[in-house]
């Protein structure tokens, strides 16, 4: 246990946490304010002992605890204590299952208070928008609606334990090549609709205590000192209500970012930047109200620590070691299952290959380093389940690729699934290719481990393909070898989660959270990543991830949300009701086959002949259920109205578009098993006409359009030599017309107080409306 947490006494914990933050900070010195605005070390913040205000601890995070003691650094080079590590993000997202992610989060707060942690670092939530970012395992999807409602669970099960999560990495960082500076330039449509949406659900749905911002620019301002990111959108819009933390070291300029919304910097400046508000404040440039405000927001955040750290709190290591093994085989996605091959009879002799089934790659390299608290491997689960006599191991290949010893290794392995019932073949990313830190430049596996897997399907057809890794890899044997199981990384207990899978103890329910391509040139960055001359251009739009591939049409090797189950699931019965907080979609899922299974069933909507650029369909919901072999059951998924807008930059904010909504239920992005729909109130949305209004706008107005209408038949029925306002082609043409200009037209009389008059009773009665 840490001591920092801990003020001299219970009841002057008790006494501290009770008291009124902004009273405590009335009494302290400007120094003393500006001096609880950035950390004391490298992990905690600054105490101000006599005002009785602890420091308290932050760390990594997400899917563990990397307390430090020793030397600290950010990118987990030096030793941690031991925690167990939990599947990190990438396969914590294909579970699809909030309940689960709640269950994770609890045990993550239950360590970080045995460790005297105050903030856990995490969750990572950010959009992954081009699989080459090289910190895609860390966060969840490429999907806004599964990133926040996965995201907010973890918070909430984090924050029930008395830990404060910090929800990073706000905003729009989605790569790591030059992560400190770049600029994302996102459109406003995009930014909301995509980028912010997740983070907008666990700010409102969750409460972190932190949110971290990133470290790079968004459209040309860094994101520690934007005081429209961090004040207008982050509070005013969305209600938060807990301290922003710098992410370590991405503090640009402390004078501007203090009054923009950024409370805490992280590390510490060694007093540099707290003496520079210091001098802010004393020379008139910086007002003494917010610092108050930030310094508020620290003493506050320094109480719910407080009042959630327990001296005696401590954890079950083997109860969380089984959740991580649950959560890693949970998380495991069923790719591909030709013939049925698994799940594997233990009564069958296995070839296991490839040096990963003994070296597991588990977590990804950078500052979510966990150091574990045990290590399952996949050969041991195996040969645990199968006995050692059917299970015989052969590496295949080095994990460093070094070819002179990978062609004897592939040799002897090939060797050795030729006689065996099965080739069981645990192929990944050597941890080098992805990492925080710098994007991966390609998506392919190793030479050595894709000509090893052509050469032992060809010695025993029955070759199953188990992967680790944390982002997306190509995969050109798809078709070759019957059988795939995503593996990911799946954290300490990754080895027995999958022999769990491949055995049949748990039926796979694993869902992709992001879309495998065919090839990275098919992905919908590709073009614009990872930018240039500190600016990258999102330049993909709204169609990030499957909603690219959609609307394209284009091939995909495995879609979104596509993931294969030991049985089998029926849909039937689809009904959709609207109310006025969104939609209650129903469905009967059946589980067809003989084994109890889990569906994630997923609602999916769209809107033909929107007024608005959009994907063909876009996640709406989903629910994760289990049902026993032959049990059918009606599932019930709520979409909100909010998850059905999008953003009017006209107006500029959420707007759901009325219409005939396209609801499909199915059980991948593109395995539609049900298609409704439903008639959307939409939202009003009137602009004021102005001379500049076309003459399609006037004539789509409730109030100026009848009225114009009137006037313009009556004008065509006096005008014998002009048919410009009958003729359907010349009415076309002259829809996109400003209304204004048609003042002094040949043949139109029509005078410009005419028009002002029209635009302003026009404008008058929807005022008179929308005050109504
Ligand atoms: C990472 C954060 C992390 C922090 C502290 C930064 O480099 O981006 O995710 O929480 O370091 O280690």
């Amino acid at each position: 246990m840490t001591d920092t947490l801990e003020p001299t006494t219970v009841d002057d914990a008790a006494g501290f946490a009770a008291r009124d933050a902004a009273e405590i900070v009335a009494e302290l010195t400007l120094e003393e304010k500006a001096s609880l605005t950035s950390g004391a070390s490298f992990w905690t913040t600054k105490a101000v002992e006599r005002a009785g205000v602890p420091s308290i601890v932050l760390t990594d995070g997400p899917h563990g605890v990397r307390l430090q003691r020793g030397s600290a650094d950010h990118l987990g080079i030096g030793d941690s204590v031991p925690a167990t590590c939990f599947p990190p993000a990438v396969a914590l997202g294909s579970t699809f299952d909030p309940e689960l992610l709640e269950r994770v989060g609890r045990a993550l707060g239950e360590e970080a208070r045995a460790e005297g942690v105050g903030v856990l670092l995490g969750p990572g939530i950010n959009i992954k928008r081009s699989p080459l970012c090289g910190r895609n395992f860390e966060y969840l999807s490429e999907d806004p609606l599964v990133s926040g409602v996965l995201g907010s669970a973890l918070v909430t099960g984090l924050q029930s334990q008395g830990v404060g999560a910090s929800l990073k990495h706000f905003a729009a960082n989605n790569q790591e090549h030059d992560r400190m500076r770049a600029s994302s330039d996102v459109d406003p449509r995009p930014l909301r609709e995509i980028y912010l949406r997740g983070f907008q659900r666990v700010v409102e749905d969750a409460q972190p205590w932190t949110v971290m911002c990133s470290y790079n620019r968004i459209n040309g301002v860094y994101a520690s000192e934007d005081p429209w990111l961090l004040t207008s959108v982050l509070r005013d819009e969305w209600g938060f209500e807990g301290l922003v933390v710098s992410d370590w070291g991405a503090v640009n300029d402390r004078v501007a970012g203090l009054p923009a919304g950024l409370d805490l910097e992280m590390p510490a400046s060694d007093g540099r930047t707290d003496a520079q508000l210091v001098a802010a404040v004393r020379d008139g440039r910086l007002a003494e109200s917010a610092l108050d405000l930030a310094a508020t927001r620290a003493v506050e955040l320094a109480q719910k620590a407080v009042a959630g750290a327990d001296a005696d709190a401590a954890y079950d290591v083997d109860a969380h070691h089984a959740l991580a093994r649950e959560a890693a085989a949970r998380g495991a996605v069923l790719l591909r299952n030709e013939g049925g091959l698994l799940p594997l009879d233990a009564s069958k002799s296995v070839a296991v290959i490839g040096a990963f089934a003994e070296t597991p790659r588990y977590q990804g390299a950078g500052s979510s380093l966990i150091n574990p608290t045990r290590l399952d491997t996949a050969l041991g689960a195996i040969t645990e389940a199968a006995g050692e006599a059917n299970v015989a191991y052969a590496a295949g290949f080095t994990i460093d690729g070094d070819a002179a010893a990978d062609a004897a290794l592939a040799a002897d392995a090939v060797a050795l699934a030729a006689t065996k019932d099965v080739a069981v073949l645990f192929l990944g990313l050597p941890a080098a290719a992805e990492s925080e830190g710098f994007d991966r430049e390609h998506l392919q596996l190793p030479a050595s481990q894709l000509a090893l897997v052509e050469a032992v399907r060809a010695a025993n057809p029955n070759t199953v393909v188990v992967l680790a890794n944390g982002g997306v890899v190509e995969l050109p044997f798809a078709g070759d070898v019957p059988a795939i199981l995503e593996g990911w990384l799946g954290g300490q207990a990754g080895g027995s989660g999958i022999a769990d899978v491949l055995y049949g103890v748990v039926n796979p329910s694993g869902r992709l959270a992001e879309t495998i391509p065919l090839r990275l040139e098919d992905t919908p960055a590709f073009l614009d990543f990872p930018g240039e001359f500190g600016h990258v251009r999102y330049g993909e739009g709204l169609f990030v991830g499957y909603r690219w591939y959609d609307a394209r049409d284009a091939a995909v090797r495995y879609p979104f949300g596509h993931g294969l189950s030991y049985t089998t699931f029926g849909y039937s019965g689809l009904s959709v009701e609207q109310d006025a907080a969104g939609l209650t979609v129903r469905v009967t899922v059946e589980n067809t086959g003989a084994r109890d299974g889990r569906e994630v069933v997923q609602v999916y909507t769209g809107l033909a002949g929107s007024a608005v650029q959009r994907a063909p369909r876009s996640l709406a919901g989903f629910a994760s259920v289990g049902l026993a072999a032959g049990e059918s059951r009606e599932v019930e998924v709520r979409v909100r109205r909010e998850d059905l807008a999008y953003w009017d930059v006209r107006v500029d904010r959420w707007v759901v578009e009325g219409g005939e909504l396209a609801v499909e239920v199915g059980a991948s992005s593109r395995d539609i098993r049900l298609t409704g729909g439903v008639a959307i109130d939409g939202d009003d949305v009137r602009l004021p006409l102005s001379m500049e209004s076309s003459i399609a706008d006037v004539m789509a107005d409730p109030i100026a359009g009848p009225a114009a209408a009137a006037a313009l038949a009556s004008l065509a029925g006096g005008m014998a030599d002009t048919d410009v306002f009958t003729d359907e082609g010349m009415a076309k043409m002259m829809a996109s017309f400003p209304i204004g200009r048609l003042v002094g037209f040949p043949g139109i009389p029509v005078s410009y107080e005419q028009i002002e008059q029209l635009i302003a009773a026009a404008n008058a009665g929807t005022a008179q409306a929308s005050q109504a």
